[in-house]
């Protein structure tokens, strides 16, 4: 049933689909991408032997609109969206979806659903779900030869509220093999994350945390977000990893934690050096900036910061990239586009 606006209270929407009145959709075939167009059904239709259905050939992508205090709307570096959907295109033996074609497809999508931009001050964004699947029948394991591509829109809360502390256990579990499609953004990567993030939930954990897949020893990222850590000397530090999202949330922080002084670094954490970080946080899309309270590892728990309360650095951070993305302040050259 499509959602009615008048059913929607922005200050609780949560993290949930919500079938808006229209989406974005090209189709892949004979070799090349027909002209895609806005169209009202949310549904797709499917043959049994579509090789999404067998041999998972999926992408995806996330991005937030965001309604300014002006009440115009802003996009995100929507380029770098469409940029990394090549890339795991590419990983996935999938055809690229042009990236020019990609950032006009949002806007248009954000543009025909605008009256589902929340207000500004809700706290909430619309968020843009662009993905692309494999569609011809295949029986043998081999790449599609149609595929479609779709972007839908759905007016979202914050994926984790506000910047409260959450407690994290470190997974036994890999998300992802060491040379293996960590960084694409597909469907597979999530799959295996499902049973771990399960299991963390009934232990009344956030999340999990993965470490590096061929040692057990780095800290990897979360199943849905990067990790950051501030050092006890006062340097943010994120993990440089083969298995892990390339996060735009994270390449945006490591601009801003520069101009802060924050002498940025991607390198290598052991667990044992996250255990004694000053300030850690999950970055990305849906989490924003989500402080870690704690991180339990082998029943043991490492308190960071705060199980409470967010540390300064982490909540100027925030505070700084949050009001970028709204437009309060001017952020670099070309992070923002008003739709
Ligand atoms: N890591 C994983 C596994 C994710 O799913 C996401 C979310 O997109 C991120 C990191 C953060 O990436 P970004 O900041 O581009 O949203
Ligand atoms: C995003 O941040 O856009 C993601 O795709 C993360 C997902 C776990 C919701």
């Amino acid at each position: 049933m499509k959602q009615r606006i008048e059913d929607l209270d922005w200050k609780n929407l949560g993290f949930v689909y919500r079938d808006l009145p229209y989406r974005y959709e090209a189709k892949y075939k004979d070799g090349q991408w027909q002209e895609g167009k806005l169209v009202e059904a949310s549904t797709l239709t499917l043959s049994e032997g579509a090789e999404i259905l067998h041999y998972g050939q999926e992408i995806f992508e996330g991005l937030k609109a965001y309604r300014r205090k002006d009440g115009k709307i802003n996009l995100f570096r929507p380029e770098q969206n469409a940029h990394r959907f090549t890339l795991s295109a590419e990983r996935l033996a999938m055809p690229p979806f042009p990236e020019e074609q990609f950032v006009a497809a949002v806007k248009q999508v954000v543009l025909a659903n605008q009256e589902f931009v929340p207000p500004y001050d809700s706290g909430a964004t619309l968020y843009l779900r662009p993905f692309m699947v494999g569609t011809s029948n295949v029986l043998g394991v081999q790449a599609a030869n149609e595929y479609t591509f779709r972007i839908f829109a759905v007016p979202v809360g914050a994926y984790i509220k506000g910047l409260n502390p959450a407690a994290y256990i470190v997974s036994d579990y890999d998300r992802a093999a060491y040379a293996g499609t960590g960084q694409a953004k597909t469907a597979g990567n999530y799959a295996s994350s499902l049973l771990p993030s399960v299991e963390a939930h009934q232990k009344g954990y956030a999340d999990c945390l993965y470490l590096d897949p061929r040692e057990h020893k780095y800290i990897d990222e979360f199943g849905g977000a990067n990790f950051f850590g501030i050092t006890p000397e006062g340097q943010f530090v994120t993990p440089k990893s083969p298995s892990i999202l390339i996060s735009i949330t994270k390449k945006s922080l490591l601009e801003l934690a520069k101009k802060q002084g924050l002498n940025p670094v991607e390198r290598q954490i052991t667990l044992a050096e996250a255990f004694g970080m000053k300030e850690a946080g999950a970055m990305g899309t849906a989490a924003v900036i989500s402080p870690v309270g704690s991180i339990t590892y082998q029943g043991q728990k490492h308190v960071i910061y705060s199980e409470k309360e967010t540390g300064p650095i982490t909540t100027k951070l925030y505070q700084e990239l949050v009001d970028i993305q709204y437009g309060n302040e001017e952020g670099p050259e070309g992070w923002v586009q008003e739709v």
